[in-house]
């Protein structure tokens, strides 16, 4: 069965929940006839609950940038994968390369968030990518291999096969760099093998890898008709409604 391809907004630290939930209207009404494409937006936690709201009814999901490690307890300052559960929330993102950079993840602090995350019921897009420095080393397939092999270590192929992929390399991120369609299909082609290599073989076929890194209405199609690639994890480009909704329409 094809996989249904999966564009996801990740707002990073933008728009509080007027603005939020301003787009959010603005992304059920421009999205209202996207046809066979999975929609999800990140917003900051605060602005979660009101973006949720004003998407109700479209088909949009609506998930948070990031969750804490533990269930619960004495961590100031996070928010818990049962929390954003409870409040209507269906995704997460787990192991930005903004977290792992500036907020010390790691892919152990991953691994544990995958299992929290699963745990819950709330569906977690995992983000690998090597550095600039990495590609240039030549250390891109064992950079992205041990990030989805962390990651994944020791999860049953179903719940293998809930998560989705997205491959983000650090240098495209933000920087209008994108990654050419070719270089973006090999590493996706190549997490395919991987989990092709180490799970049965429907987990490979099942599972979504999302590519992230400067991705525009001008640039989307061109990624999405690779192969291996199954949608977009969008930054800059997912702030306006317009721009979004060309990404989404650039599915096909
Ligand atoms: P940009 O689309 O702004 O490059 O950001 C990509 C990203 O980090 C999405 O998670």
């Amino acid at each position: 069965m094809a996989r249904v391809p999966f564009i996801a907004g990740n707002w990073k630290l933008n728009l509080g929940p007027a603005e939020a939930g301003e787009l959010a209207e603005a992304l059920a009404s421009a999205l209202a006839d996207r046809g066979e494409v999975e929609v999800a937006v990140f917003p900051t936690a605060l602005s979660a609950l009101t973006v949720a709201g004003a998407v109700e009814g479209s088909g949009i999901e609506v998930g948070l940038q990031e969750i804490h490690s533990a269930a619960s307890g004495a961590f100031t300052g996070t928010n818990s994968a049962r929390m954003a559960r409870e409040a209507g929330l269906t995704r997460v993102l787990i192991g930005h390369s903004e977290r792992r950079q500036l907020f010390g993840e790691t892919d152990a602090g991953v691994r544990a968030k995958v299992e929290l995350a699963l745990a819950e019921g709330l569906l977690p897009i995992v983000c690998v990518g090597e550095t600039l420095e990495e590609r240039d080393a030549g250390q891109v397939e064992a950079v992205v291999h041990r990030q989805v092999a962390a990651a994944l270590e020791g999860l049953e192929p179903d719940q293998v096969a809930a998560i989705t992929l997205a491959y983000e390399p650090v240098w495209a991120i933000g920087t209008g760099r994108t990654a050419t369609p070719a270089q973006a299909q090999e590493v996706h082609a190549s997490i395919r093998g991987w989990l092709r290599a180490h799970f049965p073989a429907f987990v490979a076929e099942d599972m979504r890898i999302q590519y992230g890194g400067s991705v525009k209405p001008g640039n989307a199609a061109e990624l999405l008709a690779c192969e291996d690639i199954d949608g977009a994890l969008v930054g800059g480009a997912s702030l306006k409604a317009d721009s979004f909704a060309g990404i989404v329409a650039a599915v096909r």
